[in-house]
């Protein structure tokens, strides 16, 4: 893989930065774009005839055709929304909002999903939309073969494409496969899977996923809609920017995707997610996942040889750039506080969005050490070294 680090600026800052999974750092090249838009570009879009107008209006539409060929998409079928949650609460309440979801309709979710892939699903329950649940065992992994079992007479399944907690890879194509057959929807939550290996939306109804997470800013995201959605979804914001003709008593609606964005987008981060995305493209995606799953082997195989530490999820070639696990007996805060202050290892801990997935492997939370394209090995072995250091002080 070519060397990247020379492109990351927060390397000066001499950190060894391992919350990749929270999220990404950025390259000069995305931090440029931004800047640029701003000292060159800037103007609202759409709505204006002028110059600048214009030109905020062409980055903002060629952003959208960027963003949506690196995931097989077409430009109308990838709408701009703030980042995956907000992708999944606009989804959830579209889709019942069109009648697309009903009462009596199933929804299918696992234990594994983030908060984000959950709470938008239960808040339907008040209109009589039922969930079920694939449970994952005591490590953390789920076997694919429950989610199908549960998808006879669903309406939908929603299901991450990569745990934020415990890096397992979910074999999504086994799910599609067999939810096609079915005649049951499908929604992916990308947050983790489109950042870290090549996705094609083919065979996807839905698809959400952050900019922030895969090197670009925060406050963008994306929804995939696949085209056969497009007439039917009713938008779940209405306003400004989506409109067609508007009298005092009633509305119509401009084309998709513009019918699902009302008000003023966010134009200067869908700039900046289309220069992270070729950003990525220009490294490879096969090579940053190949990359990714190296460093988490080594951490994985380097780990399991000090007794004192637990691991959580596969562990097995399912398992790649997310780890997560616990020192016995020393709570997470306090290993995250030492490697922080002592070395500059920075790692997340906490029940990482997916509390039910805690009580499952039976802790209040846990140490999570996550990699993208520009850690190293070297990195990991420095974490190694901080582990022993923890527990040699305080164990
Ligand atoms: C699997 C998963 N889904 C959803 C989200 C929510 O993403 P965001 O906070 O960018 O909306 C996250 C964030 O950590 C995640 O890891």
């Amino acid at each position: 893989m070519k060397n990247v680090r020379e492109d990351f600026p927060y390397l000066e800052r001499k950190v060894i930065y391992l919350d990749n999974a929270a999220t990404t750092q950025k390259p000069n090249q995305v931090i440029e774009a931004i800047a640029n838009y701003y000292r060159r570009h800037n103007a609202n879009i759409h709505r204006g005839i002028h110059t600048l107008s214009m030109e905020a209006t062409d980055m903002y539409e060629k952003a959208r055709e960027r963003v949506a060929s690196f995931v097989g998409a077409k430009a109308k079928e990838l709408i701009f929304t703030y980042g995956t949650t907000s992708s999944i609460n606009f989804l959830a309440n579209a889709l019942r909002g069109s009648g697309i979801l009903r009462e009596g309709d199933v929804v299918v979710l696992t234990e594994l999903e983030h908060h984000s892939n959950l709470l938008p699903w239960q808040s339907l329950k008040r209109y009589g939309i039922e969930l079920r649940f694939a449970r994952v065992d005591e490590k953390g992994v789920l076997d694919e073969s429950k989610v199908v079992e549960l998808l006879s007479g669903a309406r939908l399944v929603s299901i991450t494409g990569l745990s934020n907690v415990t890096g397992q890879k979910v074999n999504i194509g086994m799910i599609i496969e067999a939810a096609k057959k079915k005649g049951v929807l499908v929604h992916i939550d990308g947050a983790q899977l489109v950042p870290h290996a090549k996705v094609n939306v083919e065979g996807m109804d839905f698809l959400s996923f952050s900019a922030h997470k895969m090197l670009g800013p925060t406050g963008i995201g994306a929804l995939y809609i696949s085209e056969r959605f497009l007439e039917k979804l009713e938008p779940f914001f209405v306003g400004g920017g989506m409109i067609d003709r508007v009298t005092l008593e009633s509305s119509t609606y401009a084309k998709p995707p513009e019918k699902f964005e009302a008000g003023t987008p966010n134009i200067a981060g869908a700039v900046g997610f289309a220069a992270a995305v070729d950003y990525l493209e220009s490294v490879g995606m096969e090579e940053i996942e190949k990359h990714e799953r190296e460093l988490v082997q080594h951490a994985i195989e380097e780990m399991k040889k000090l007794d004192f530490v637990e691991l959580y999820g596969p562990l097995d070639e399912r398992h790649t750039s997310i780890i997560s696990f616990n020192i016995k007996g020393i709570h997470p805060h306090d290993v995250a506080h030492i490697l922080d202050e002592e070395m500059g290892i920075a790692i997340r801990t906490g029940h990482h969005c997916a509390q039910p997935l805690m009580r499952k492997l039976g802790v209040s939370g846990t140490c999570r050490a996550s990699f993208y394209l520009y850690n190293t090995k070297e990195e990991v072995d420095v974490l190694i070294e901080g582990l022993k250091k923890v527990k040699e002080w305080i164990g």
